[in-house]
């Protein structure tokens, strides 16, 4: 393992976690895209209980790297990345771990709202959060989507705009940190 030795290096497991996640989530929004729109008596389809069992599985994985990040740490800034840049990306990371939390929680929240059962791939099913139709929780479904689609689009495509910048016109090595397989240093 490529551990510390290089500050300025991810570890083999950081990376695995990041890129699961990528994959992960583009499996997300295409289950999200295609299952039936969720309305007051829809049943829960296999497309439905699919984007349940994998947004559980995206918060299993995120609590994981939130942890190895946490215990860890993350490598030094790449050498000459400007001051600004590099505090822009720390907010947008912070960002992103936030939302892959606060996304399946208000999901699984929403789910529950609705009297939807959240199974985990048939193995097991979540608790359930609160009672049928509690008043004051109808939000949770509109804000979940709002945010999948609006917010964490929006800082995914920055953060992906912001690696393709720094690997073809700055030509650093901040993207290559993160490719798998590439020992930095
Ligand atoms: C990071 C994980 C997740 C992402 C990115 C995500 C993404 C989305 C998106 C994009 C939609 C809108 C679909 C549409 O209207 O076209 C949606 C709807 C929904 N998702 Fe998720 N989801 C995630 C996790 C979960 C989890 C864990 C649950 C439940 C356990 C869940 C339950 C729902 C429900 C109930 C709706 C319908 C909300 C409504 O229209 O009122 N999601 N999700
Ligand atoms: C094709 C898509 C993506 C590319 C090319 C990419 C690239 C990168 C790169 C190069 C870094 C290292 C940045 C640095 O060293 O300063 C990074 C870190 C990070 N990425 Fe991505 N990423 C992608 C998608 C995502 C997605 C979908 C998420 C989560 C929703 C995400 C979350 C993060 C986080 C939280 C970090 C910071 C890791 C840490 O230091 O703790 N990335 N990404």
């Amino acid at each position: 393992m490529q551990k510390k030795m290089a500050s300025q290096a991810y570890t083999s497991t950081a990376k695995a976690l990041h890129w699961i996640i990528v994959a992960l989530l583009i499996v997300q929004f295409v289950l999200a895209w295609t299952m039936p729109d969720i309305r007051r008596d829809t049943p829960v389809t296999t497309l439905i209980s699919l984007h349940f069992s994998f947004g559980v599985l995206i918060l299993l994985v995120a609590v994981l790297r939130l942890a190895w990040r946490i215990s860890d740490g993350t490598p030094e800034p790449e050498n000459g990345v400007p001051q600004w840049q590099t505090m822009l990306a720390r907010i947008v990371h912070w960002l992103l771990y936030l939302l892959l939390f606060v996304l399946p929680i208000l999901g699984w929240i929403n789910a529950s709202w609705r009297g939807m059962p959240v199974s985990f791939f048939g193995l097991f099913t979540m608790p359930k959060i609160m009672p049928n139709r509690t008043s004051g929780w109808a939000w949770t479904g509109d804000v979940h989507s709002f945010l999948a689609e609006y917010v964490l689009l929006t800082l995914v495509g920055l953060h992906v705009i912001a690696a393709l910048y720094h690997h073809f016109i700055a030509r650093d090595g901040v993207l290559r940190r993160m490719l798998p397989g590439i020992i930095a240093n």
